[in-house]
């Protein structure tokens, strides 16, 4: 039966067009057109799957762009601002996607003369950033096996890691096994495993009626925490500032009293140097700040908003984590550079299952695991965002923040 479907050919072209003339940057549009014929409803793409790409093809280290929504003949897309060209990408190859079905061929834009022919350096320093682990009393769940693989990959890629920081959410329901698995997974990696440092998160103080300093001390207790008996503390490793902060009630949305803020100031002017990242860890992110947190996505959590941002408006060479809504790396808005107001944000994705908008309709998270690779220059960090199941990067995620 002829169904009218006319085939999914590639787009006509796409063009790059960089808005930024900085090493590295992709800063820029891509338009790409397409002529479809009747009858309409099939005439487009639903959307466009993007690649960085050199002359042999997709660079399969990285996957594909967040989703480019077909919008008719011509589709301008803007891709995410302060991410990198990979070193060696020329080019994007463009494929056009309905449903289940992509393009054989692609259309391809090229990258102006060297933009992905640059060279960092080595770093100063490197570390991992994940959150929401959610460790069960399974070895076997999915969540248990994530945490190990993540583990096991940056024993590979990253063996001078100064430690793996984990934003909130360790232990799924905070039953004191859940820690103890978690140890046994950090042991399991044996030898040349990093070092695994824990803020705590709202599953981390439980569902039941606990008193909050059972659970608080349970947690410091399963992560191997001898710094505090708080839910705050920090640490200075290899030169660089680590700062933890933690909810001081039993509650979805983090408490922060006068004392630790008080405190977080504090410890944001020690041995200050405005031309070198510090970071911050806490479990729940400030409204209408990152992915997750708008208004109408409703993962937001931080009861003392304005005094914390107060605060963090004071350093802006601070970078702050926010974690706890599980939002795919793959989001508008997953970084947010310093501005007057605040300190430089990332929205933290998940390690045990992550979410997007669409899972506020379904209440259903997604099969997913990420992260963040960290990169400290003496001018600049390197966020690169991780797809730890894939084993790629995520093409849209990979941040720079100059200092
Ligand atoms: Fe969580
Ligand atoms: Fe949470």
């Amino acid at each position: 039966m002829d169904t009218g479907m006319t085939a999914l050919h590639a787009p006509v072209s796409a063009e790059y067009r960089r808005t930024m003339d900085k090493t590295g940057y992709a800063d820029g549009t891509l338009t790409i057109r397409y002529t479809g014929e009747l009858p309409t409803e099939y005439r487009f793409p639903t959307e466009y799957r993007a690649y960085w790409a050199d002359k042999n093809g997709i660079l399969e280290d990285y996957t594909a762009f967040a989703p480019i929504l077909c919008s008719g003949e011509e589709t301008v897309y803007t891709l995410v601002s302060d991410t990198l060209i990979p070193i060696g990408a020329d080019r994007i190859l463009v494929y056009a996607v309905r449903e289940d079905a992509v393009s054989a061929d692609a259309a391809c834009a090229m990258l102006p003369e060297g933009a992905g022919d640059y060279d960092l350096g080595k770093p100063l320093y490197e570390m991992q950033v994940q959150s929401d682990i959610h460790i069960t009393l399974d070895q076997n769940h999915p969540h248990n096996r994530h945490f190990a693989m993540v583990l096991e990959e940056i024993k590979k890629l990253s063996p001078n890691s100064l430690g793996l920081f984990i934003n909130g959410d360790t232990g799924d329901t905070a039953d004191p096994g859940q820690y103890e698995n978690c140890q046994e997974l950090i042991r399991n990696a044996g030898e040349g495993a990093p070092k695994v440092y824990f803020a705590i998160g709202n599953h981390d103080l439980g569902f039941d009626e606990t008193a909050y300093e059972i659970r608080l001390a349970n947690f410091l207790k399963g992560t191997r925490n001898t710094w505090t008996d708080k839910a705050y503390f920090d640490l200075w490793i290899g030169g660089v500032h680590f700062i933890f902060l933690g909810g001081e009630k039993r509650s979805g949305h983090a408490w922060l009293s006068e004392t630790q803020l008080a405190w977080l100031d504090e410890k944001l002017a020690e041995n200050r140097d405005v031309h070198r990242a510090k970071y911050v860890f806490l479990h729940q992110g400030m409204i209408d700040t990152v992915a997750g947190c708008f208004a109408y996505q409703k993962w937001h959590g931080v009861t003392q908003t304005e005094e914390l941002a107060a605060v963090l408006g004071k350093y802006p060479e601070a970078i702050l984590f926010s974690g706890h809504s599980h939002w795919v790396l793959n989001s508008p808005h997953t970084m947010r550079l310093r501005d007057d107001r605040l300190c430089t944000i990332f929205n933290t994705s998940s390690g045990g299952y992550t979410w997007d908008d669409a899972c506020n309709e379904t209440n259903k998270g997604l099969v997913g695991c990420e992260g963040y690779y960290f990169y400290g220059y003496g001018d600049k960090v390197v966020a690169r965002g991780r797809d730890f199941l894939a084993g790629k990067w995520i093409a849209s995620a990979q941040f720079v923040v100059e200092y």
